[in-house]
């Protein structure tokens, strides 16, 4: 904060409560002491005011407001640049190893420049870093099926996955429309330990592209009956179906993608269409939806979010999942 803002903000506190304090002093001049039946004369709907003092116990709540104000901004930040008087909110630590960004490095240690909410946290964290990063170190340092093997690794990684991944899989992982289910070993990009690492760090993005323009609604009808046929799902009454025109558009249009046996493409996330899971739905409407628009899925990257050793704890924790319940 510039001199002139903190001097700016110091004199608008203080003014305001020395202000108040004339206020509530000034109003209390020449009252009576003792309550009465008078009224003080105006009358507003048929409503007058007795002509009384303040309460007395009111008046000293109002005191004890400013007293308190007074002696909050002398111990805590909140004029201005001093960051009040308070030990903890300004010291010397010797101690500290990394200053945070609100610290001044000096030649005997850091000096922690008051205290911020920012600050706080950044603290927690580094507290939090040097118990646990050496454990997640440990972890980081083992192949992830080992680590997928070790039950307190499954029980850290349980956790992170409650708080980082369960608003959009589920807290069962068992996902939910538009979000795939991690638990059933059918994988849009690949099962394997590593590849299950590469979509955390670097996240994943689905790309089906629209084909409306492409084939028109009829071809959508055609090829989305066609695609339900290969997981065996009837369509509906009363709707005509060209399967064969349907499987004439998906030999040329959509078995690049999702390959000529519809059996998909891990390396590209094209989905396997024969295997009755469906990630944005099977009904007629919902796959004529996903074929009209296309769809975009979004696997958010975690590499500068969580880093790596958490992201292989959590790779570990998914790929255990999907394994037969691991023998104790
Ligand atoms: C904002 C929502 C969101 C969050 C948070 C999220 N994911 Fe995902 N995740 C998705 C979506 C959407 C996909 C599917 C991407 C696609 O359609 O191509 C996905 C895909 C995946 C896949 C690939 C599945 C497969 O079949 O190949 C894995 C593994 C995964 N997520 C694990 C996680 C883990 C572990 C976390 C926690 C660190 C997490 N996700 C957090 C939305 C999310
Ligand atoms: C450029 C590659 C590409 C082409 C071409 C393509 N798809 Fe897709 N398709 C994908 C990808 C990738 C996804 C997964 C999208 C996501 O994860 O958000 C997908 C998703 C789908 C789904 C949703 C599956 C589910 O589980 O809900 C269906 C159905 C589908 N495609 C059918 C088709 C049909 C039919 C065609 C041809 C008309 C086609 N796709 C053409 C890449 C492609």
């Amino acid at each position: 904060m510039t001199t002139f803002w903190s001097w700016y903000v110091t004199i608008l506190s203080l003014g305001t409560i020395f202000a108040l304090t004339w206020l509530i002093f000034g109003t209390r001049k020449g009252q009576r002491q003792e309550t009465t039946e008078e009224t003080v004369g105006h009358e507003f709907d048929g409503i007058e005011e007795y002509d009384n003092p303040l309460p007395k116990w009111w008046f000293m709540l109002f005191l004890a407001t400013i007293i308190f104000a007074l002696g909050y901004l002398a111990l805590y930040p909140g004029l201005g640049n001093f960051k009040g008087f308070l030990p903890g909110y300004d010291y010397l630590d010797t101690e500290a190893k990394t200053p945070f960004a609100t610290d001044i490095q000096v030649s005997d240690g850091v000096r922690n420049a008051g205290w911020t909410g920012a600050h706080q946290w950044e603290k927690e964290m580094a507290k939090a870093d040097a118990q646990y990063g050496p454990i997640f170190a440990k972890y980081a340092a083992m192949p992830i099926e080992q680590v997928a093997q070790d039950e307190q690794a499954l029980k850290m990684g349980g956790r992170l996955f409650a708080s980082n991944c369960s608003v959009c899989h589920g807290s069962d992982a068992k996902g939910a429309y538009g979000f795939p289910n991690l638990t059933d070993n059918d994988w849009l990009y690949g099962g394997e330990p590593e590849t299950i690492k590469t979509t955390l760090l670097k996240g994943r993005q689905g790309a089906m592209p629209a084909q409306l323009a492409a084939i028109g609604e009829e071809g959508i009808r055609n090829v989305a009956g066609y695609v339900r046929s290969l997981s065996g799902l009837k369509n509906p009454e009363g709707i005509e179906v060209d399967l064969a025109a349907g499987q004439n558009i998906f030999a040329t249009t959509c078995s690049v993608c999702h390959g000529a046996d519809a059996k998909g493409q891990k390396a590209m996330g094209a989905p396997n269409l024969t295997d009755k899971t469906w990630l944005y739905g099977s009904s007629f409407a919902q796959v004529q939806q996903t074929l009209r628009y296309g769809r975009n899925g979004k696997m958010p990257a975690q590499e500068d979010f969580l880093g790596n050793d958490k992201v292989h704890l959590l790779a570990a924790y998914v790929y255990s999942l999907s394994q037969e319940k691991l023998e104790k």
